[in-house]
């Protein structure tokens, strides 16, 4: 057989191609409105410049961190708490933030604010960093930020009035993993799709003696016949520290008051 040759590009040709690559989705679902990255100290609203170095670690050994804020009519929903998530994730993967946490949340919030964008989510990761493909971070140079802008898809509004869930058959992230937000999402990503090939709407991981956990990208809650809220512990290290669940124990005490029981 005959392999066409590989074009050998100059570094304006290959970005030339990844303007091109990029243009070929324009319409689908999602847009990419703004990306800070720490490696080039700045943000970017052109896509085919949102990109992460190979030799980043968050690439070939998933030793990096995430976190998302949703965007809603212009506000990060709840950013506080999910940047204080961020900071213990990185602490449990140990490694050192490159910058301060003020410094972090301004970058995140000029991020936004560049990009324009009013509804949709930013998703922000911090790497242990650039240097080599080692599996120690020894020879990095310094930890990396990255985070995007992503615009909220037309139909992007969460399933109402109840959804089908499976028991997920793939082994879930033992503690101290699946409280840390790792980007090693691969258990959950064979679980969604596990989900998907049975018409399911999330594959739910029960744990080794039986309990409920939670979903591949969600807390689990269930409100039983008698009114009763039952939700795994949040915080108590078997599941990953949902600010959604979280907040629904203040939201539901408020309705607790309002409606005299749930
Ligand atoms: C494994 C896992 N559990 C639960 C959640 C829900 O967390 P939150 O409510 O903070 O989005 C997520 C969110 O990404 C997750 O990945």
């Amino acid at each position: 057989t005959k392999t066409a040759s590989v074009p050998i590009l100059s570094c304006e040709e290959a970005i030339e191609r990844l303007r091109r690559f990029r243009e070929s989705y324009e319409g689908e679902e999602c847009e990419y409105l703004a990306m800070y990255s720490s490696v080039f100290g700045g943000i970017t609203t052109d896509p085919s410049a949102m990109v992460v170095p190979l030799d980043d670690h968050i690439v070939h050994r998933g030793h990096a961190v995430f976190d998302t804020a949703l965007i809603c009519n212009g506000y990060l929903y709840e950013l506080d708490q999910h940047l204080d998530r961020l900071l213990v994730s990185a602490s449990m993967a140990k490694i050192n933030l490159p910058f301060d946490r003020d410094t972090i949340r301004g970058i995140l919030i000029q991020t936004v604010s560049a990009s324009g964008c009013r509804n949709g989510s930013l998703r922000y990761f911090v790497s242990s960093g650039i240097g080599d493909f080692q599996l120690s971070p020894s020879g990095c140079h310094a930890s990396s930020l990255y985070a995007v802008v992503i615009r909220a898809a037309a139909s992007s509004s969460p399933p109402r009035g109840g959804v089908r869930v499976i028991t997920s058959s793939v082994p879930m992230k033992p503690p101290p993993f699946a409280s840390t937000k790792s980007v090693n999402y691969l258990p959950n990503a064979l679980s969604q799709m596990e989900a998907e090939s049975r018409g399911a709407f999330a594959a739910v991981w029960v744990d080794p003696d039986g309990r409920v956990a939670e979903g591949p990208n969600v807390n689990v809650a269930f409100v039983t016949r008698e009114g009763e809220l039952v939700m795994p512990d949040p915080d108590g290290g078997r599941v990953l520290r949902g600010c959604t669940a979280r907040r629904v124990f203040v939201l539901a005490e408020e309705l607790v008051g309002r409606r005299g029981g749930l």
